[in-house]
């Protein structure tokens, strides 16, 4: 039994010669490293530190394709790449497990069901950027997911997976387990160094990057925790093996989360370029809509990317197709939306959210969140008057492009798709002082 039930596709991925994180997920001993070890664990990191340098980490990454899991889809080998070299500098690694944005919930299921997969990526990250302290910045309120991870060092520890002069090798690497101050923008990666120095996690104005001036002004390296759980297959099967599967400018398997108006909402190991459409309707997956009602609409990528509509999901998930539709794979979240929802309340929880999450530095962002979530309201209460869609639609304008972190344009994407998809729905609002679907907290 596991603390956190939920659906995964761990089954197929262990018939599945290419899908490979979510191999052991449904076997509760996979959290002991006893077992972990019987199913070759910590076998690249012991090829790492016996037989490559740190060039030949990053080389490898980098020809594997594989790009970061955490939203941004940034090539891990390139970023690591921009380590200075001759820096005297100590460096560091932080794992991101803050996991907060919404219709996300994929790395918690690495964490809670196969820390060991997610340290030992981290120990080969930390070794690509010559790191000897690296950490792992956990949502603080996944209680159950910091218990196991911090099991799961202590126990690595014991091994010799971790410590000083692991494996005889000469190499030192420790492991800090930090939990997370409480709010989604701890997850944004300026903001997670700043909380992990014991400030206020607000963004960090770049340049500089994290790479070069990041935790206490030395070179960091931030990675999400898919990102590098997939770092161990690709140095114990080859980033010509990792390059097999998914499309050619998206390389590998992607954790995706499905929920809203499914039938199976779960947690899914796809290959990078599965159908988005098949992934709501597929038997093995979704399963189709809920009550067999028709499809409104999706938010493919987590709370932050634009709304897709029901002629746009015959759509391959992967970075390209999901950009080439006006929206983004983000961080691999699909959320569904059933005919009868009423998107005005959609968009409500979400600004309400993005509102409340505004670290508040920057003006756009933390006064324009706030007048977005009264204007909204005030719609949804039947209130709104002649002109506030288009006076929506210019704050989100004045907020797009001009923040500090990528919060303020997460918060008005999905408002400005909303809009665009949906405006005879604001409209009607507005004529006839109330919503044209009910807007109460029952999802069904
Ligand atoms: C508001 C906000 C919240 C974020 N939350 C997370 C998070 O919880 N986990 C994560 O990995 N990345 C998150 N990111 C992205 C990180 O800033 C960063 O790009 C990522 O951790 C880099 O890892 P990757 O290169 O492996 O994708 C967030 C970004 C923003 C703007
Ligand atoms: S965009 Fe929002 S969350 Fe990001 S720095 Fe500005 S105020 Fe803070």
């Amino acid at each position: 039994m596991f603390y956190s039930p939920v659906i995964t596709n761990a089954e197929a991925v262990a018939k599945s010669d290419k899908l490979h994180l979510f191999n052991y997920v449904e076997d509760p001993k996979q959290i002991e490293l006893k077992t972990y070890e019987s199913r070759g664990g910590y076998k690249g990191w012991k090829k790492v530190l016996s037989s490559m340098d740190s060039n030949a980490v990053i080389d490898t990454v980098k020809q594997s394709g594989l790009r970061g899991r955490g939203g941004a889809g940034f090539p891990t080998g390139m970023k690591w790449g921009f380590v200075p070299k001759d820096s005297p500098k100590p460096r560091y690694l932080c794992c991101n497990a803050d996991e907060s944005e919404p219709g996300t919930c994929k790395d918690r299921v690495l964490l809670e069901r196969d820390p060991h997969q997610v340290i030992e990526g981290m120990a080969i990250g930390s070794f690509a950027i010559k790191c000897h302290t690296m950490f792992l910045y956990i949502r603080g309120e996944f209680n159950h997911a910091i218990d196991i991870v911090e099991k799961a060092v202590e126990d690595a520890y014991a091994r010799g997976h971790l410590g000083k002069n692991i494996y005889g090798s000469g190499y030192d690497l420790e492991c800090i387990v930090h939990t997370g101050g409480g709010a989604y923008i701890c997850g944004e990666e300026t903001a997670l160094l700043n909380s992990l120095e014991g400030e206020r996690a607000m963004s960090r104005i770049r340049p500089p990057f994290p790479a070069v001036e990041g935790l206490y002004a030395c070179p960091t390296i931030v990675n999400n925790v898919e990102s590098l759980a997939a770092v161990v297959h690709i140095i114990n099967k080859g980033p010509q093996w990792y390059k097999t599967f998914g499309t050619e400018k998206s390389a590998g398997s992607k954790l995706v989360s499905l929920s809203g108006h499914v039938k199976r909402p779960g947690n899914y190991e796809i290959e990078l370029g599965f159908s988005l459409k098949d992934f709501i309707y597929d038997p093995e997956y979704g399963a189709g809509i809920l009550d067999d009602k028709k499809l409104k609409g999706v938010i493919p990528g987590g709370a932050s990317t634009p709304f897709l509509t029901p002629d746009m999901v015959d759509t391959p998930l992967d970075y390209e197709s999901m950009a080439a539709v006006g929206s983004m794979l983000g961080s691999g979240a699909v959320i569904v939306f059933h005919e009868e929802t009423c998107i005005i309340w959609v968009i409500y929880k979400l600004i309400h959210f993005f509102r409340h999450e505004s670290c508040g530095k920057c003006t756009p962002c933390r006064e324009g969140t706030g007048w977005l979530e009264k204007m909204v309201l005030k719609i949804m209460q039947g209130q709104g008057e002649p002109g506030d869609v288009e006076k929506i639609e210019d704050v989100c304008a004045n907020i797009l492009g001009r923040t500090i972190c990528p919060l303020g344009d997460a918060a008005v994407m999905p408002i400005q798709s909303a809009i665009k998809h949906w405006r005879d729905e604001w409209q009607y609002a507005i004529d006839n002082g109330k919503t044209k679907y009910k807007n109460d907290f029952a999802f069904r």
